[in-house]
């Protein structure tokens, strides 16, 4: 039986990453390590807790030593590594934090791999530590079509980030995930260690945590809260769908080249504008609201510093060489979404009171 390790598996993709691979691989153990923090919920895994393949350890993954044990104790042959710090406007205020657990957590993850692996007869044979990382990396992209008149590569522009393009992070996360990029790709070309990193887009679906622009409008449209659209809402995100990016995770673990880079995206970009009035639309339809009711809710405050224009990503090379593309559309991704949310009206109450966190304290002790 080989054992896999997925970290970050309470939070919001990796949720859905350890679901699919508890379900399509009995033969796997399944062990999802996570410190939960404010971001990791286990209620994001209750249909899957008592499965027999499947394990949870509250680790930090910057404790080297625990790591270290857990590689070498559970004998682990796979790493799916989704741990990190997320969300751009915390890294504004708290940059350490990110530094810590996106850059020296992932280091800390790599030397366990590679001190345990190492010492193996086969040493890295049958192994595999992929790394999950985003397309934030590469900076912003120029948006030299503003009305989106759909010609060329992109409805807003003909560039869109490829493999090759070069890194130019330009907020705390993002810096802090390329550096963690460095790292892992440092591990393979030094060590000869198998790893692989993929880069992905803007991510939606059901279980992200409510301060990320999709979750927060559309609780905020249910509780008829403003929603606070940063500059003038111009801002170009290109969507992914949350189990498409989970089943290019799995292609990919499985299939993937050692060494290689493989950008993920969803050939769908919008402006944050039109995302939110496309959100507006739906919660009101689905609420029995009149049209576009809530559209006065929608209040343009002051912009995110460092925010980047555009992203867009060219997921041409998984196609090519993996025959991956995404299956949800973005009309289909977000009805689901909004539905998903309103149905769910616990967890997301769960979530926003803090109830959650208290739980876990009186389980696990204060962090
Ligand atoms: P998330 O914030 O929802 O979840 C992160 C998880 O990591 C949480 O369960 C949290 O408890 C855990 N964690 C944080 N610090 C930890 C530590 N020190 N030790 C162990 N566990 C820790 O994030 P997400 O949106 O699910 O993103 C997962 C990964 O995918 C991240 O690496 C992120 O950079 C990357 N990514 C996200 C997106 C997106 O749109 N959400 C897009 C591309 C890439
Ligand atoms: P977010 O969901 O934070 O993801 P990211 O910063 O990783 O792209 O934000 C998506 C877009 O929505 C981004 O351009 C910032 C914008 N945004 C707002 O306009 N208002 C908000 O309250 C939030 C959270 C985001």
């Amino acid at each position: 039986m080989k054992t896999i390790v997925i970290t970050g598996g309470a939070g919001f993709i990796g949720n859905h990453v350890v679901r699919l691979f508890v379900n399509k691989y009995p033969d796997y153990r399944i062990i999802n390590v996570d410190k939960l923090t404010y971001a990791g919920n286990l209620a994001n895994l209750k249909d899957v807790e008592h499965s027999p393949n499947y394990e949870f350890r509250r680790i930090d993954i910057c404790d080297f030593d625990t790591v270290y044990s857990l590689m070498r104790d559970e004998q682990v042959s796979g790493i799916v590594h989704l741990a990190a710090e997320s969300h751009v406007d915390r890294s504004i205020k708290d940059p350490f934090s990110f530094a810590q657990t996106n850059v020296m957590g992932t280091l800390s993850l790599l030397q366990s791999a590679r001190m345990y692996w190492e010492s193996l007869p086969e040493k890295y044979d049958g192994k595999n530590f992929y790394h999950i990382s985003t397309d934030e990396v590469y900076g912003a992209l120029i948006l030299n079509r503003p009305d989106g008149d759909g010609h060329g590569n992109g409805p807003y522009g003909d560039d869109l980030f490829t493999e090759e393009n070069k890194y130019m992070p330009h907020s705390p996360y993002s810096a802090s995930k390329a550096s963690s990029d460095h790292f892992v790709r440092a591990f393979h070309d030094t060590y000869g260690m198998p790893t692989i990193i993929t880069n992905c887009s803007n991510n939606y679906g059901p279980y992200q945590f409510p301060e990320k622009l999709i979750p927060l409008f559309i609780n905020n449209i249910r509780n008829r809260k403003p929603l606070p659209v940063y500059g003038k809402g111009e801002n170009v995100r290109d969507w992914l769908y949350v189990e498409d990016h989970a089943r290019a995770i799995d292609l990919i673990f499985h299939n993937g080249i050692p060494g290689e880079t493989y950008n993920i995206g969803g050939f769908n970009e919008k402006k944050n504008i039109d995302v939110v009035k496309t959100m507006v639309k739906i919660v009101d339809r689905l609420l029995g609201r009149a049209e576009n009711e809530d559209e006065n809710l929608i209040t343009f405050v002051t912009d995110r510093a460092g925010h980047d224009l555009r992203y867009a990503i060219d997921a041409s090379k998984l196609n090519r060489h993996l025959g991956w593309k995404p299956q949800v559309n973005f009309d289909e991704g977000i009805e689901l979404t909004v539905k998903w949310y309103l149905d769910n009206e616990e967890w997301m109450n769960n979530v926003t009171s803090g109830d959650y966190q208290r739980y876990y304290e009186s389980m696990y002790g204060k962090r």
